[in-house]
């Protein structure tokens, strides 16, 4: 009887073309969920927050259904890492583990797919190339310091180089902080900024917690080159709950581990390379900025020397 009541409001929406909605079933066989999904991808819900570092926010970039979706396969997947604990006796790591990600899985489930597609098509940026959804809960107090989303290191660099954008989505709305800000942004003096703001936020370019809202920013330059640019951190969270998702993409594939030979033996492992290349390095100290096929050097990918 449900189900048919369902049906039926899948049908009239279907038809009138307004809502578009997905039936998401669990793996247990519940009842199946209606979400009603956000519209595909459109241009004109993009606006530009900076150009140095490359953001943007995209207002309503998720329904209400797919935030509380996401929560929800974000909570369930919290509560299994937590029994685990508990069976292995090591349940202090609980409240750790509340705080910290997890990861869905890829085309988990209708809805997944959908969203893992809007990304695409929002970033014009292979599926292939990205990590799976993360979920994040930040409660009272708990933030996440200014950092890069790049690597320094080399072994991080392996499944698909670097992290080359990052999108993020938020799931709930934050009363007060919980704010993405940017440090190193270019002119963040200028955002006219009122009270609502916390005062972490007023450190740097801020983005407020909105439920559905998603930023788009890039932590590489047009060239490939780590952006220093692109610190931006999580502020504390003051009033409310933050639920947001991270998506990074990598520069190459992260699925096909084909993809991981290609990085180790080409890419740049300075954030010098660029600069140095272009003062003639390449020629003048090709030992340490090419190398070898078996020693590579620091700078294959700037001084094109990837077919070696
Ligand atoms: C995109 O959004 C704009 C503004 O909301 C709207 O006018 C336009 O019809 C939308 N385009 C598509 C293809 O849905
Ligand atoms: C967790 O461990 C406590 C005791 O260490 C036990 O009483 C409780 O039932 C356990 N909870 C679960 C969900 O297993």
């Amino acid at each position: 009887m449900e189900m048919r009541r369902l049906l039926v409001l899948f049908a009239l929406l279907s038809v009138t073309a307004v809502v578009p909605v997905l039936f998401s079933r669990n793996k247990n066989g519940d009842p199946a969920e209606v979400v009603v999904v956000a519209p595909p991808f459109n241009a004109s819900g993009v606006t530009v927050i900076s150009w140095k570092p490359r953001i943007f926010l995209y207002k309503g970039f998720l329904s209400d259904d797919e935030c509380d979706h996401l929560v929800k396969l974000g909570k369930e997947k919290m509560k299994r890492s937590m029994v685990a604990d508990n069976e292995s006796g090591k349940s202090v790591m609980s409240e750790v583990r509340t705080s910290s990600g997890m990861f869905l899985d890829k085309q988990q489930d209708t809805v997944v797919s959908t969203i893992e597609e809007r990304i695409a098509a929002w970033t014009l940026l292979p599926e292939e190339n990205a990590e799976n959804i993360q979920i994040l809960r930040y409660e009272h107090g708990q933030r996440y310091d200014p950092h890069f989303d790049y690597f320094h290191d080399k072994v991080n660099q392996l499944q698909g180089g670097h992290r080359y954008a990052t999108v993020l989505m938020y799931l709930s709305t934050v009363e007060k902080g919980g704010e993405t800000v940017f440090p190193n942004a270019e002119g963040w003096e200028s955002q006219l900024k009122d009270d609502s703001f916390s005062d972490c936020a007023k450190k740097g370019l801020a983005v407020k917690a909105v439920k559905g809202d998603a930023v788009l920013f890039f932590n590489l330059q047009a060239d490939g080159t780590p952006d220093p640019l692109s610190l931006h951190g999580s502020c504390s969270v003051i009033e409310g709950e933050k639920w947001s998702s991270p998506k990074w993409i990598h520069v190459r594939s992260y699925d096909d581990p084909s993809s991981m030979k290609q990085s180790e033996e080409c890419s740049d492992l300075s954030e010098n390379c660029a600069a140095w290349a272009a003062s003639g390095e390449c020629n003048n100290n090709a030992v340490y900025m090419i190398g070898t096929k078996d020693s590579p050097g620091q700078c294959q990918k700037s001084c094109n020397a990837c077919s070696l």
